[in-house]
């Protein structure tokens, strides 16, 4: 298994008060970390410029707006995100005419839309809050279908889900899993964690880690510890070629 191959399942959270931290934090993590995610903490500090400057540097770029407004709006925004050369955008997958706004705002543009779920903070006490009678693991199942029925390319979901999900939809559907942890760290304010590894096994095609990684004392030591789980998940997920 070769690094670059386990580093494009790694997605680092950038979420940090300054566009000028989170280009710290990118210059100090180097070639450890190639994919990003930029979520609405720095979108009023500066993050669309961190975007292109990311993508001038090579690194690839998830713009986490988790959309959700009428279906005109939508698709207006999808529009416009399309012209920042990302590779990920989401949008809330409550509803059809949502998503269905989403496709439409993309055209023929090579981003790739991601429905977020049920979000990994969310516990069933949430949902019943929400006026929802669904265990967050079947709304996060009924909301994939609904992503996979309006084109989506994938969802954002727990690791915990993944598995129901990758059996829901098919081979090609993208699932991309924050709530990341390792094995006895604190969970913080997420509520449905997984180990990188046990979320790569379960089927997830990206694994997203924020503070476990921006906040820890050495980030590039904690990208690679990350990496050393996700390369055991890919190792262990390669047939046993002959062997047969
Ligand atoms: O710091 P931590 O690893 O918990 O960060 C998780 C990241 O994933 C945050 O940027 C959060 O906005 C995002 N996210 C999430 N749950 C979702 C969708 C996105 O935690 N369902």
């Amino acid at each position: 298994m070769t690094d670059a191959s386990a580093k494009d399942h790694l997605i680092v959270a950038l979420d940090m008060p300054t566009a000028e931290e989170a280009r710290r934090l990118v210059s100090t993590l180097g070639d450890t970390v190639s994919f990003y995610k930029v979520g609405l903490e720095l979108l009023f500090a500066g993050g669309l410029d961190l975007a292109r400057d990311l993508r001038r540097q090579g690194k690839r770029v998830f713009l986490d707006m988790k959309l959700l407004d009428i279906g005109n709006t939508v698709e207006r925004a999808v529009a416009n995100a399309t012209e920042l050369d990302i590779t990920f955008l989401t949008v809330h997958g409550h509803d059809s005419k949502t998503l269905k706004a989403a496709v439409s705002g993309r055209g023929d543009s090579r981003v790739k839309l991601l429905a977020v779920t049920v979000l990994t903070n969310l516990s069933a006490d949430d949902l019943a809050e929400q006026g929802s009678s669904f265990a967050p693991a079947d709304l996060v199942l009924k909301r994939a279908q609904l992503a996979y029925a309006a084109g989506f390319d994938g969802v954002i979901a727990s690791g915990q889900e993944a598995a129901r999900i990758r059996a829901a939809t098919g081979p090609n559907f993208l699932i991309v899993t924050p709530g990341i942890r390792l094995p006895g760290s604190t969970t913080d304010d997420q509520e449905r964690v997984m180990t990188p590894d046990h979320a790569i096994s379960a089927g997830a095609n990206h694994v997203v880690v924020g503070r476990p990684i921006t906040q820890a004392d050495d980030p590039k030591a904690a990208a690679e510890m990350f990496l050393h789980h996700i390369r055991e998940a890919l190792a262990r997920s390669l047939p046993a070629s002959g062997l047969h």
